[in-house]
């Protein structure tokens, strides 16, 4: 359904203001720490605002909600490898340092780059790190995104990123868009396959609708799923909606906007002003209190901008500022 895949643009003109509110001690606690499903304090005016830190993907594996993604450590466009390999390894064992333990990625981002630093800078893995990749997505070059969710392909790329990742078996695989060449039956068939061999534990979706969610779920359990949402973007209510009702993870992809940012609207402004935090940190806020089942894998290469995103789990809005911001949509 989404046809939109990345084409991160160089740059980015989010309005920041100084980050001074949240500690990042504070925030890695909080990331480490409650594990309740639950929502905060209703009445008939104020929205819902959730408020657990953590959430069982699949009903088995707990994880922080604000996770990471980890597009953003290849080359331009995502193609290749970083300019500064180091830099990029640094960022993903900071990631978990900072009590992050759900990491996205996918054999295209790099393609193959993405998975084989993240080896390199976690295996053997820390207890508790999920690593989420993806399949079904080809690159025949920079910036260019090809559909192919054929089963033997997938097939190959489950074994491939195996071997990437230096695991025994991927805690969450997911099927990176649907190929209108190849019946959703036929992809998920295959990774079903993959799951009763023992390959995969739990498999998600990406880019995709509610009818495709039902349709996939008649074949193989689906645990979770990924597409694009943020704050001005939510053209997959729906999507997050039925994820909702059905406890499945719902992991934002572009939830501070991608490399284009997000408008530094009037009530991001006012909220982050009021906490004495950056736009993006009220960003993630918002998002994190939207849903339970809501989990950011916000993108980056920056270690600033890293421990930024990780200490906006200990930020709480107002009712009053979560509306406000709410009301923004487009
Ligand atoms: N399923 C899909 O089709 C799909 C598509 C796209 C992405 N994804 C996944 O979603 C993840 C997130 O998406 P994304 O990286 O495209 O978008 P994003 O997380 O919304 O935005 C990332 C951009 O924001 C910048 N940034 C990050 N933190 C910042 C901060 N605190 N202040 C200012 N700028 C900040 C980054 O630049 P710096 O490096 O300078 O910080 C980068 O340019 C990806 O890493 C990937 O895992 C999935």
């Amino acid at each position: 359904m989404t046809d939109e895949f990345p084409e991160p643009r160089q740059g980015r003109s989010v309005t920041r203001r100084t980050f001074i509110g949240v500690s990042l001690a504070s925030g890695a606690a909080l990331l480490a720490g409650k594990s309740d499903v639950t929502f905060g304090a209703q009445s008939s005016t104020t929205p819902k605002m959730a408020t657990n830190t953590t959430f069982k993907l699949g009903g088995d594996l707990t994880v922080n909600r604000l996770g990471f993604g980890a597009m953003r450590i290849t080359g331009e466009g995502v193609w290749g490898w970083p300019p500064d390999r180091e830099n990029a390894l640094k960022i993903v064992t900071r990631a978990v340092e900072l009590g992050v333990n759900l990491i996205d990625t996918a054999d295209a981002y790099g393609p193959e780059t993405s998975e084989l630093l993240i080896a390199q800078a976690l295996h053997p893995y820390p207890n508790g790190v999920v690593i989420a990749t993806k399949g079904g997505l080809t690159r025949p070059g920079p910036g260019q995104w090809v559909p192919n969710g054929r089963p033997e392909h997938l097939k190959q790329a489950v074994e491939a990123s195996l071997k990437r990742l230096r695991l025994e078996r991927i805690d969450l695989y997911q099927l990176h868009a649907v190929d209108p060449k190849v019946p959703l039956e036929e992809s998920l068939g295959a990774l079903k396959q993959m799951q009763d061999a023992g390959k995969i534990r739990h498999v998600g979706l990406s880019n995709v609708d509610p009818h495709e969610i039902a349709r996939a779920r008649k074949i193989v359990p689906i645990v979770s799923v990924q597409n694009r949402y943020n704050i001005e973007d939510r053209k997959s209510e729906n999507v997050l909606i039925y994820c909702e009702k059905d406890n499945l993870g719902f992991l934002p992809w572009f939830p501070i906007g991608g490399g284009g940012g997000l408008k530094p609207e009037n009530p991001l402004n006012l909220a982050a002003k009021a906490h004495g935090v950056s736009v993006v940190q009220v960003a993630l806020a918002w998002l994190l209190e939207r849903s339970p089942v809501m989990l950011p894998i916000p993108g980056t290469s920056s270690f600033a901008h890293l421990e930024e995103n990780v200490a906006a789990a200990n930020l709480k809005l107002t009712p009053e500022e979560w509306k406000a911001i709410d009301a923004i949509a487009g």
